[in-house]
């Protein structure tokens, strides 16, 4: 771990001097993701870390630029997740968690962002952090000074007292209260302005109950309908999408009432919420791979009792509503969670979302042109589109035949800059 975090940074700092020129990617074969089909011996041509064309082989004509051979590799718009929370660790859940600094947590956010970036996920919307890590784990990373995806930060997440976004282990004389706690309309109100100020880019909030919060129920709404409207409109007088946390049906319903952009997890929801979420456009990020985490390797990561038994009544029900979600037409996002499960192997959900109901050309949609819809990002990600940046990365086998090939990814450019090339190797 440690070793390939430092391959992957000093390949980082060679890189990003070359990020000027002008490269041709040549002769791999390109998944158009929007059509799921593969062209096959294609060149891509990047210039100023964007998509300059893209084209048969040795059409481009790119005289003088650098040339990198893709020969038997395909090539795919850098992933992406909607739900990843950079500064967590899989192995400290539970009581651990009250061991760990803010400043902690920035740290393990810097290695968790390179390690992300190099399983070829290039955007991540990370959603809750503690303190503002996750805005300035962005800014050191937009700036250089380390490698990581593109970031679109939560800042702290908004919840009722005593709610699943609020720390609930201490007893009440330790006054332990998460830095996003408020009730009533205009409290919330203020806590999207401060996320806002603070440099957030979508505002998070807790609308029921979690798994892994201490106290709390899965069917519990959080917030009544009127606090959630305050927060939805105010987040989007401020030109921020608002996503929910949400499990129970009668949190997701209401949620949906009061105008999300995203629904995490979506666990329990109905027929009806469906209906509903389909005609507003909402999207659905379901985590359906961590379940098998938690139940797994949860009680080893300190994952509380009562944590692994509301588990029990979430997981499977959450993968059968993820079938409906997708018979029903509805806009699901590539959402993982990873943070409470280890960094890096984000990709493991492809194969649940492929057995779940999905084609392997509409899972790598959801991860690359429904994400980027999500993130208001069309223009600049998703697809291997000139114009768009150039975000891009390989696998040594066919993704649309056996979505477990982005599993093990092979290259990895973001913005131009070549942060992984295992090709060959
Ligand atoms: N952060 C979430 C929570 O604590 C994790 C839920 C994971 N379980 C699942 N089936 N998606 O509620």
């Amino acid at each position: 771990m440690l070793r390939s975090f430092l391959a992957a940074a000093s390949l980082f700092a060679l890189s990003a001097a070359a990020s000027a020129e002008t490269l041709l990617l040549a002769g791999g074969h390109i998944v158009d993701v929007e059509r799921g089909v593969v062209m096959k011996d294609h060149d891509v041509l990047v210039e100023d870390g964007r998509i300059k064309a893209v084209g048969r082989a040795g059409t481009l004509g790119a005289p003088g630029a650098a040339r990198i051979d893709m020969a038997g590799a395909w090539l795919l718009p850098g992933l992406s997740d909607s739900h990843v929370h950079l500064t967590s660790r899989a192995d400290l859940h539970g009581f651990r968690r009250l061991t760990v600094s803010i400043p902690r947590a920035a740290i393990s956010g810097v290695a968790n962002a390179a390690t992300t970036l190099r399983a070829g996920f290039t955007t991540v919307r990370n959603l809750g952090a503690p303190g503002f890590t996750d805005v300035d784990l962005k800014s050191a990373i937009d700036s250089g000074e380390v490698p990581g995806p593109r970031i679109i930060p939560a800042g702290q997440s908004i919840g009722i007292t005593g709610g699943h976004c609020d720390s609930n282990l201490m007893p009440y004389e330790a006054h332990d209260t998460s830095g996003g706690v408020a009730d009533g309309p205009w409290a919330v109100r203020q806590k999207v302005r401060e996320n806002k100020k603070y440099g957030a880019e979508v505002i998070k909030f807790c609308g029921t109950g979690g798994v892994l919060s201490k106290g709390t129920t899965i069917g519990a709404q959080q917030f009544t309908l009127e606090e959630m409207q305050a927060i939805v409109s105010e987040a989007h007088e401020l030109g921020l999408k608002v996503a929910v946390h949400a499990h129970g049906a009668k949190g997701i319903a209401t949620a949906i009432e009061a105008g999300v952009d995203s629904v995490e997890h979506a666990s329990l929801i109905t027929d009806q919420s469906l209906k509903d979420a389909v005609k507003k456009g909402i999207f659905l990020s379901m985590d359906i791979y961590v379940s098998d985490f938690i139940l797994g390797e949860g009680e080893a990561a300190g994952i509380l009792p009562e944590s692994l038994e509301k588990e029990k009544t979430v997981g499977k029900a959450q993968r059968e509503r993820f079938q409906a979600a997708v018979k029903a037409g509805a806009k699901l996002a590539f959402g993982t969670d990873a943070g409470v499960y280890t960094h890096g192997l984000n990709a493991r959900q492809f194969a649940f979302m492929v057995q779940w109901g999905m084609t392997p050309a509409e899972a790598i949609r959801a991860a690359t042109m429904g994400n980027a819809e999500l993130f208001g990002l069309k223009d600049d990600i998703g697809s291997l589109t000139a114009g768009k940046r150039a975000d891009i990365i390989a696998v040594d086998g066919d993704p649309l035949a056996d979505v477990r090939q982005l599993e093990d990814v092979d290259f990895v450019m973001k913005d131009g800059v070549v942060f992984y090339d295992g090709l060959g190797k």
